[in-house]
């Protein structure tokens, strides 16, 4: 079903995108497929393939049915050339940012990122000679200034961690292009059913498929979407050495959830958007941050920019701070205190008392964690039932 997202609306690519009956058996399921090694037929044939005459199965970690499937299924709906499934989103990152950049090369990243990805360039790239500066990329023009002759790449992440901060993609798109720097986007909170950067100009997409594309919290998974030749020595060159393939497992765990992407992600759309509208008129909240609300500062580029809708995070600031923060987290019952998103059940955090607890205040604040700052991965449940649970653990007498 080659080129199948060009004829076919989102929900009918997500259903059969990647997928064919198997020829051995006619099972309409991918079959998954364990085997970690292929019979090679004869010396000949075995010759054949190792010369890449002939195209085979070998090994798992250089190639699986299962994988593939998920692969074709992914590329199609972030209408990609190619993806790459590996084994975690980080995996995903490291690896098409290896792909692009060497020792003494420059990365210009955006600062509002997932935190361990801000990690990998500070302490893992740094110690390769590869040096990133964070910028404020909310404004391009912040991007274009930091650009110099040693710059490789342009990273993005959009919306942003931890205030769902917004990047202009087809802006910054044309920077890097002028300048001929390579472009990533980690496209994990919105997924493919809100925005897709490769349509706005953007080189590369990576992805915690563990998030949206699993959707069901059971299986951790990453992508790399983009040009087809980029992503063959994204598999060529980091991914095969440094080994971070995605298990059959999981990929067919990924095939099964992301049959039902677009129908998920359409009803985290509509509750999280619910939700950030209760929020922003409850007494005890001092602030929401939403893309899809009026009130966000890049509201308008949000709606050029993400047009299936404004996802599934929601963030918000508490006036009483610490200990609201805290009293809320001990009274939820529908939603989880637990990091991760995209899961069906609503999960949140509130990172001043969890997560970055072991973080200074100032350090905190300076990445715009606030002591009253929560941040929900709204899930699948009815919104009714959300607004009640969070309502019983806010206080109303602010
Ligand atoms: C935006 C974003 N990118 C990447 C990652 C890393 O993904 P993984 O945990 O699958 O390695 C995460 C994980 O939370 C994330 O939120």
């Amino acid at each position: 079903m080659a080129d199948h997202h060009r004829t076919f609306g989102i929900h009918t690519t997500a259903i059969h995108a990647g997928e064919s009956p198997d020829p051995a058996t006619g099972a309409l399921v991918p079959p998954l497929h364990l085997a970690t090694t292929y019979h090679l037929g004869t010396a000949e044939n075995g010759a054949a393939i190792f010369a890449g005459e002939k195209e085979a199965y070998v090994y798992t970690r250089w190639g699986n049915p299962t994988v593939a499937a998920f692969e074709r299924k992914a590329a199609a709906l972030e209408h990609a050339e190619a993806a790459l499934a590996t084994a975690s989103g980080m995996a995903a990152i490291a690896a098409a940012i290896l792909t692009i950049v060497k020792a003494g090369d420059h990365i210009v990243s955006a600062g509002a990122i997932y935190p361990s990805a801000y990690h990998l360039m500070v302490t893992q790239l740094g110690a390769l000679g590869i040096q990133t500066s964070f910028v404020d990329a909310t404004d391009p023009a912040n991007v274009e200034r930091a650009i110099r002759p040693a710059t490789k790449l342009v990273y993005l992440e959009t919306p942003g961690n931890p205030l769902l901060t917004l990047c202009d993609l087809e802006a910054i798109g044309a920077i890097a292009r002028r300048a001929g720097v390579a472009t990533i986007c980690d496209n994990t909170f919105a997924s493919p059913v809100n925005q897709r950067p490769l349509d706005l100009g953007i080189d590369t997409v990576v992805h915690s498929a563990t998030k949206y594309f699993c959707g069901h919290g059971d299986a951790v998974g990453g992508l790399v979407a983009g040009r087809a030749a980029f992503i063959e020595r994204c598999f060529t060159e980091p991914l095969r050495y440094y080994g971070g393939i995605m298990a059959p497992f999981n990929a067919y765990l990924m095939l099964r959830g992301t049959i039902t992407l677009p129908l998920r992600v359409e009803r985290h759309n509509a509750n999280a958007l619910a939700l950030a509208a209760w929020l922003e008129h409850h007494p005890a909240v001092a602030r929401v941050s939403y893309p899809g609300l009026p009130s966000h500062p890049q509201h308008a580029l949000a709606k050029r920019q993400m047009p299936g809708g404004f996802g599934g995070m929601v963030c918000f600031d508490l006036k009483g701070g610490i200990e609201a923060g805290a009293r809320l987290m001990n009274a939820v019952k529908v939603c989880s205190l637990a990091v991760s998103l995209g899961d069906a059940r609503s999960l949140i955090t509130h990172p001043a008392s969890t997560t970055h607890s072991v973080v200074t205040r100032e350090a905190r604040l300076a990445q715009g964690v606030t002591d009253g700052l929560v941040r929900l991965s709204v899930g699948l449940e009815d919104v009714e039932d959300l607004i009640a649970d969070l309502d019983a653990g806010l206080d109303r007498r602010q």
